[in-house]
């Protein structure tokens, strides 16, 4: 294949921008296509970006053989279908978070996958491009909290009924739930990737405060068994005063740290000189540079995350993030669904490897 890679972004909402100007960044990659179902969206994004093509048809776009690349940016439970196509048209694939809003969905995404090994898929999760959690991630692989005993996630933000009046969020079939499954689900990615993997897990979830607005949870929280025997809680809503706040603490047996919106807020360990140096680790850890303009609770991940995927398919090597580690954040939503509807303890399929190869077209 020419250096050159052509792109079709398929649903042109509100991430659809991230996605567009983070590939206008990378040299030689040309957004050739957009698609949305909604005609004046799909135009309304061609003329922005200067894109040549505009569908109402995704079809169309995967029937185009000189696109290399289609970004996934629509609705949770369309994701399986357009993955599925894509792969099937020979196609490299970023999906958004969630890749599925069921089971069966995330089953039949990862089998397409699996039908096309040579080609590239990535799954959108750009808070694993910052640099703090790359740091806690290799704190607990190399052991520097000794033993982990706890861990504790928090999510808090505010989604106002009106977040609500559009096609899909807040609708069972289509968005699959809603806090855990799309706000929480990122620091559920992180804590999950950071921790090692989720083993089994317990959930209470409820719609507290918008009844009447929506069919899935606003309020969630979960217990955890990981896969190193170590516990944790997770708790989310999407009610909260405090918008946008996030946490997450790891206690181990030689120490601890508490985190609050990216930031420490305590490190403690019983060897000083450990203490300083995870201090220092934690406090110097960087983040990458983002798309400008795009919203601040995005985080900075999503241009380093396109680039890294981009990369990936020009030195044939899987991406950072591949389809198959993404599906893990998915699997310990769709449990903790299960176990809140069962009202039981329900087991988490272990983080997938990623067997795929992809080799340079
Ligand atoms: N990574 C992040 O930080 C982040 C942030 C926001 C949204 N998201 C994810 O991105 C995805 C889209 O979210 P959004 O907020 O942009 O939603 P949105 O509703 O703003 O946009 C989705 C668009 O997809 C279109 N669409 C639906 N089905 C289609 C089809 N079959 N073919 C073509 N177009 C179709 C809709 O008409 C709509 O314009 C979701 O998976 C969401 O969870 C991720």
């Amino acid at each position: 294949m020419s250096n050159q890679i052509r792109v079709g972004v398929i649903g042109c909402g509100v991430i659809s921008a991230t996605h567009i100007e983070s590939y206008r960044e990378v040299e030689c990659v040309e957004v050739a296509w957009v698609c949305d179902v909604k005609e004046d969206r799909a135009r309304g994004t061609a003329e922005k970006y200067a894109v040549p093509r505009a569908t109402t048809d995704y079809r169309e776009l995967l029937a185009d053989g000189s696109v290399d690349v289609v970004s996934v940016c629509t609705d949770h439970a369309s994701h399986a279908r357009i993955v599925s196509d894509a792969f099937e048209a020979g196609k490299h694939v970023v999906c958004e978070k969630a890749l599925a809003s069921t089971s069966n969905a995330l089953d039949s995404i990862i089998a397409s996958h699996a039908a096309h090994p040579e080609l590239a898929f990535a799954g959108i999760f750009q808070h694993r491009f910052e640099g703090i959690n790359r740091v806690l991630r290799q704190l607990v692989a190399d052991r520097a909290f000794g033993r982990v005993l706890t861990s504790a996630m928090t999510v808090h933000c505010l989604r106002p009924n009106s977040y609500y009046e559009d096609d899909w969020h807040g609708k069972l079939a289509l968005e699959g739930g809603s806090v855990l499954i799309n706000q929480a689900i990122h620091f559920i990615d992180a804590m999950a990737w950071i921790m090692g993997g989720v083993r089994s897990l317990c959930a209470i979830k409820d719609n507290l405060a918008h009844e009447g607005v929506i069919e899935t949870e606003d309020t969630a929280v979960v217990a955890l068994r990981f896969i190193d025997g170590s516990v944790g809680t997770m708790e989310a809503t999407c009610a909260s005063n405090l918008h946008w706040e996030h946490s997450l603490a790891i206690h181990g047996t030689l120490g601890a740290v508490e985190m609050r919106n990216n930031k420490p807020t305590k490190v403690r360990f019983a060897d000083k000189q450990a203490e300083q140096h995870v201090k220092h680790l934690l406090e110097t850890a960087d983040n990458p540079e983002g798309v400008a303009g795009a919203r601040s609770h995005y985080g900075t991940g999503h241009k380093a995350q396109i680039a890294d995927f981009i990369d990936a398919i020009r030195q044939g090597r899987r991406p950072f993030v591949t389809g198959e580690m993404a599906a893990h954040a998915n699997q310990i939503v769709l449990a903790a669904y299960r176990s809140a509807d069962e009202n039981r303890w329900v087991d988490v399929p272990a983080p997938m490897e990623d067997a795929a190869v992809v080799s340079t077209r």
